[in-house]
């Protein structure tokens, strides 16, 4: 299988249409030596992406937070994603939107003279778990925790929060894992390495308060489609010691969608009626 860097196609870069194998930045671009990055990651179903302006939106607002003002509208950007949906022929697919501080007249840590840049690009991509989705997914804890709202923007979709998923990632790997499972700075339950996470016990539904971690698009769906079933679903502080006695348990996210999991280090969950019934909903909605 050839690379990412190394397909048919066109990708959208900074208002232009190009060839896929030429989307490429200088090497003294300031986001691969300082993280200034931010970015998201959509999915296209049968020609739509669902939920496209509040992903859009959602870059705008991590370039905010980032002091990284994007020079896009989101009606631009919607529209560069239309673009390369049509230019790729595509109907269902990944959509991934990145806007970084590009090469310019500063190369230290300070950048307001960079220009701030922008791309798109999208690629059939399946299940993001594999065959998880059937059977759950078998989570590590990381060592890594996420880090609290007072050192990084937490709320951002933005590069650098990512350093530590990629190593946790790794690690889990290593052990046989799907995903890793983070605390977070003060040692509640927080996420995975690119998604949200739920339980359920006694009919009830448990899921991190989002005051450190990325508040998923997808989470904020699914507690709605849960609340619509009259079904209660508290966001609290949730203690490592508590995994013991959740009976089910299941990811959001765009990529991830509804993905069932199985095991979280040393603790199982069964794939039970409930996380089905919301996992299949969930894949109706968005083609709805
Ligand atoms: C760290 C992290 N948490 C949560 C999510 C889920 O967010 P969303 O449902 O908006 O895709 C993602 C994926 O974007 C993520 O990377």
């Amino acid at each position: 299988m050839s690379g990412y860097d190394d397909r048919d196609g066109k990708i959208w870069m900074d208002d232009q249409l190009v060839d896929w194998r030429d989307a490429n930045v200088h090497i003294l671009t300031h986001a691969l030596h300082y993280a200034s990055s931010v970015f998201e990651g959509e999915r296209l179903y049968d020609g739509k992406i669902f939920l496209s302006r509040k992903h859009s939106e959602r870059l705008l607002k991590s370039g905010e937070m980032m002091d990284m003002p994007i020079p896009y509208t989101v009606d631009e950007i919607e529209a560069a994603k239309r673009a390369v949906v049509e230019a790729n022929g595509l109907t269902n697919a990944y959509v991934r939107v990145v806007a970084w501080r590009g090469a310019g007249e500063d190369m230290g840590v300070s950048s307001a003279r960079n220009p701030v840049r922008m791309a798109v690009a999208a690629w059939a991509w399946g299940d993001y778990y594999g065959d998880a989705k059937m059977q759950g997914a078998k989570l590590d804890i990381a060592k890594w925790k996420r880090p609290s709202p007072e050192t990084i923007p937490t709320a951002a979709k933005a590069a650098g929060l990512y350093m530590i998923c990629t190593m946790s990632k790794h690690a889990a790997e290593a052990k046989g894992c799907s995903d890793a499972l983070f605390m977070d700075y003060r040692g509640y339950v927080a996420e995975a390495t690119g998604a949200n996470v739920f339980f359920v016990k006694d009919g009830e539904v448990h899921t991190p308060l989002p005051d450190a971690i990325l508040n998923g698009l997808t989470r904020q769906t699914v507690i709605g489609m849960l609340k619509d079933r009259g079904i209660a679903v508290h966001e609290r502080h949730i203690m490592p010691e508590e995994l013991e006695g959740f009976e089910q348990c299941w990811l959001t996210g765009s990529a991830a969608e509804v993905t069932p999991v199985g095991q979280i280090g040393e603790h199982t969950f069964e794939v039970g009626a409930l996380t089905r019934e919301i996992a299949e909903s969930y894949e109706k909605l968005v083609r709805s």
